[in-house]
């Protein structure tokens, strides 16, 4: 496994860009209220066009500073891990759209809690930043390490969120 130190600051993008969008989120929505033949809506109210693009940014933002500061071995140079921060941070909302589109055709309401809702960003995150990364990122205890933090933190983080007024709903 790699250092510590360098897992966590791998996951600064992806964290910072999967929670910001509580906060920087709201208006219209990417779908535009679009439904499809299932009668269900594309990705629901809950991915805003604000909250995807504020997302990136603020991943791009943390990441970009992780690079300047702590340069991460899993990058061949700073600018690579630079393009990384805005990979993942992109990654990130891809793949938390993905999971509440996968969500609305199961038929689950948006807001509702899902089982893809807690790893699904990280799923794609790292499938995205393959090009760009050293192999030694995908060794198999840094996956397990990665899938084990994020299972844990992703409901603690939605429960102190809800605790602290930012989200209606304690997940
Ligand atoms: N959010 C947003 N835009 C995004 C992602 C999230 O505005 N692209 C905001 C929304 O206010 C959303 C909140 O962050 O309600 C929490 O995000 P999340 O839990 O991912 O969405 P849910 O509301 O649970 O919707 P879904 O069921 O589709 O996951
Ligand atoms: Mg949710």
């Amino acid at each position: 496994m790699a250092q510590l130190l360098d897992l966590l600051v791998f996951l600064i993008p992806i964290y910072v860009a999967n929670s910001s969008p509580v906060v920087l989120g709201g208006g219209a929505p990417l779908d535009f209220g679009a439904r499809l033949p299932d009668g269900k809506r594309v990705l629901g109210d809950g991915k805003t066009i604000r909250g995807f693009i504020g997302g990136t940014l603020a991943g791009i933002v943390f990441g970009g500073i992780a690079a300047l500061l702590y340069p991460l071995p899993f990058f061949a140079d700073a600018q690579m891990q630079f393009l990384a921060a805005f990979v993942l941070a992109f990654g990130t909302l891809c793949g938390d759209s993905l999971g509440s589109f996968i969500k609305r055709r199961a038929g689950v309401e948006w807001g509702k809690p899902f089982v893809l809702d807690t790893i699904m960003f990280l799923v794609v995150a790292l499938a995205f930043v393959f090009p760009l990364a050293n192999r030694s990122l995908y060794e198999p205890m840094n996956l397990v390490f990665f899938a084990v933090l994020t299972v844990i933190l992703h409901p603690l983080t939605n429960m102190l969120a809800n605790r602290a007024g930012l989200k209606n709903v304690p997940w």
